[in-house]
């Protein structure tokens, strides 16, 4: 007779190998609602422990792919690339590398999320333009990608709703930071969407839901590793997120500096992460070309204004008020904006993203509840980042909200992130690592 629930979960507890039919009993009757949130969970800290080998892995992503519908981008003409980053705090790169790498002949394709724990959702970044819509049907989605050369929407239930329940569950149960767990989660999302490759942006420092760089290097391989076994070009980067990226954290505060940075006025360590993307997305897309080359490539596409035009016209695609790029005005705004003043002389030493995160959420610029609604106008702009020599009472941020009595605990929160020490400290680097289907290698430019 075949296992039971029980003595699968005694299995994985015991740190046993599961079989095909076995990960599929779970997941299927998960999914349908036969085998109760308890026992799922249990099975869940049983993996979280004991890990899954690659087989496993293989297997227990297929099953989560194959519960649901994928979207089919055969009909739309060119390469296709998606880019995923396992998410942080100020990364708003999507609005960036996305226009730039379709500007450069390649489409690209995205399913985004919505804010997670202390990071920054895509969707509801993308919600502070007016109009907007991020919820599309497969033929839209296809419509806009081929018309505009990208597209970027929100995940519709029937793709993996395997991962849906088990999403919720494992936030629930301090089951989220397993390897095997997140990269058959983000890998089967992945796999729905019938693109040709795949480029992943995995973060690591303290805003990184994986902390360590080890155990970033060993998502990034895993997911690389399930990516190239499905025989689509699958490359990643391991990125810095030990600060917050760039100089906005926020919503409608990411859109402008996103727009500011196609107009040439990214902050560097925005566009570095760009270019280094937009590279791996062009040679994931199957191009021989060098660093340099597509750098070269990319500075050419902003100068000349068709990277952004290429945004313009995916917002107007979806809906939105393609004015918003050059009419900050039409994009909410916090009515308070105040300056947190650095409370001592000397070199900026850290910016804990995680608490910066945290204290975003507190002006109202994420959500502590699923149910609860977004200040899109809220957020920080920083105006020293590490290694910045600072004076005691010069402004290091302003802070813009419209909960005026949220701000002595947003205000606590980031005297507690920000690290002031006398000693000069270099700017952090900010690409670490490459991984491809060959390993890994130090970022190499
Ligand atoms: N993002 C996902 O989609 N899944 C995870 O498990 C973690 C981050």
């Amino acid at each position: 007779m075949a296992n039971g629930m029980y003595e699968i979960i005694s299995k994985k507890r015991d740190g046993l190998e599961l079989g095909r039919e076995e990960i599929a009993f779970v997941i299927d009757g998960y999914v349908k609602g036969d085998i109760p949130d308890y026992q799922v969970a249990a099975w869940l800290m049983a993996i979280y422990i004991r890990g899954l080998n690659d087989r496993e892995l293989a297997d227990l992503t297929g099953i989560m792919l194959d519960s649901g519908d994928r979207i089919a981008l055969d009909a739309v003409p060119g390469k296709k690339i998606d880019k995923h980053s396992t998410g942080g705090v100020g990364d708003k790169i999507s609005f960036i590398v996305a226009p730039l790498v379709a500007a450069c002949g390649v489409r690209v394709p995205m399913l985004s999320g919505r804010g997670l724990g202390h990071t920054g959702g895509t969707l509801d970044k993308l919600e502070a333009i007016p109009g907007m819509n991020v919820f599309l049907q497969p033929e839209q989605f296809r419509r806009v990608l081929a018309g505009t050369g990208m597209v970027i929407c929100g995940q519709t239930d029937n793709i993996v709703p395997a991962d849906k329940k088990i999403y919720a569950l494992r936030d629930a149960t301090a089951t989220v930071s397993s390897i095997p767990l997140i990269a058959s989660s983000i890998m089967s999302k992945k796999l729905a969407l019938g693109s040709d490759g795949i480029v992943l942006d995995v973060k690591t420092g303290s805003g990184a839901f994986m902390r360590e760089e080890a155990d970033s290097i060993r998502l990034c391989r895993t997911m690389v590793a399930i990516g190239e076994k499905t025989g689509r070009p699958c490359l990643g980067i391991i990125s810095n997120m030990d600060q917050p990226l760039g100089r906005a954290v926020g919503n409608s505060l990411e859109m402008i500096e996103s727009f500011e940075a196609l107009k040439g006025r990214g902050p560097a360590d925005v566009m570095e992460v760009t270019y280094a993307l937009g590279w791996c997305m062009l040679r994931a897309a199957g191009e021989d070309i060098s660093y340099t080359a597509a750098e070269t490539k990319f500075t050419e596409a902003i100068a000349s204004g068709r990277a952004l035009e290429v945004l313009r016209r995916f917002i107007a695609a979806q809906g939105g008020d393609p004015r918003a790029c050059d009419d900050y005005s039409l994009l909410p705004a916090s009515r308070h904006q105040e300056e947190f003043a650095s409370p001592a002389s000397g070199h900026v030493e850290r910016i804990d993203s995680f608490e910066v995160g945290m204290a975003a959420i507190d002006t109202g610029a994420g959500r502590r509840r699923k149910e609860d609604a977004v200040a899109h106008g809220a957020g920080f702009i920083f105006h020293a980042n590490v290694g910045d020599a600072v004076k005691k009472g010069q402004p290091l941020l302003t802070i813009h909200s419209d909960r005026p009595d949220a701000l002595p605990a947003v205000r606590e929160r980031l005297l507690a992130a920000i690290g002031i020490g006398a000693r000069t400290v270099a700017k952090p680097k900010m690409i670490l690592h490459l991984v491809d289907r060959n390993g890994v290698i130090p970022w190499p430019h």
